[in-house]
């Protein structure tokens, strides 16, 4: 069974900073080309008929980064909460905001709890930005909320506490960039995702390569932990919601 089209994308938008360095930049630079790469992307995914999109802006490590980055990449965020909401929702995008808030501004939660809410009616593309996350601080958030809710812990208790749980795991994740890890992006959910490395840095990611991305993936046999013999008596209700 070879899966169809990817429902759910998830990205790792890396190589900003070298894009930047090679041009004898600022890192941020790097970093503002790269919103307007996502920009793209987000219009990209919506003509392909990407229902989910969710991209990794800031983890939980990034606060490590020399502090004119980190406050660049906070400049970069205010920016967008304040120019480009509005177009999203004209756009029919349903934002979310995926990770830590305690370490965040209140005015940044704010323009947060905003965007979803204006957004939260709109059905062409959801897109989750993952901004203060780590795969780690998820799950363990997660355990939390079910401890305190005094559940069984099962992983279907679990999953429904997780970050993404208005969304099934990503069919596909893409990292630019040349580098082949995870860094602490959805651990959990990305279990049974496909694993997509692109060279291009993220800045330099255009609709061509999405293209590639996209069509690698339709081509890719997902087994979900079966044989190939399994799936082409089974059909696709193997995985529940994630079959492809
Ligand atoms: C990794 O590249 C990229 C990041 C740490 C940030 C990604 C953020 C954006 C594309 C824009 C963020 C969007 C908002 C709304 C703020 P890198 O810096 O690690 O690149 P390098 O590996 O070349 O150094």
């Amino acid at each position: 069974m070879h899966a169809s089209a990817a429902h759910h994308v998830a990205i790792v938008m890396d190589g900003n900073g070298r894009w930047a360095t090679r041009r004898l930049l600022p890192r941020v630079a790097g970093h503002k080309q790269g919103v307007d790469t996502l920009k793209r992307c987000v219009q990209a995914c919506i003509e392909r008929g990407v229902g989910v999109l969710t991209v990794f802006a800031f983890s939980s490590e990034n606060w490590g980064r020399p502090t004119d980055e980190v406050s660049g990449l906070f400049d970069l965020l205010a920016t967008a909460l304040a120019k480009e909401i509005k177009p999203l929702h004209e756009n029919g995008v349903q934002l979310h905001f995926i990770g830590d808030r305690s370490g965040l501004s209140p005015k940044v939660c704010a323009g947060f709890v905003e965007a979803e809410a204006l957004t939260a009616a709109n059905r062409r593309l959801v897109l989750n930005v993952c901004f203060n996350y780590g795969g780690r601080w998820d799950i363990v958030q997660a355990a939390a909320r079910v401890q305190a809710r005094g559940e069984d812990m099962s992983e279907e208790a679990i999953e429904a506490s997780l970050a993404l749980a208005h969304v099934p795991a990503p069919d596909l994740l893409i990292r630019t960039g040349g580098e082949q890890r995870i860094s602490n992006f959805l651990l959990w959910q990305l279990a049974y995702t496909e694993l997509y490395f692109s060279d291009a840095l993220w800045p330099d990611f255009g609709g061509a390569d999405l293209d590639a991305a996209l069509a690698w993936y339709a081509a890719r046999e997902r087994r979900f932990g079966k044989t190939s013999a399994q799936l082409s008596g089974a059909g696709d209700a193997m995985h529940g919601r994630q079959a492809a």
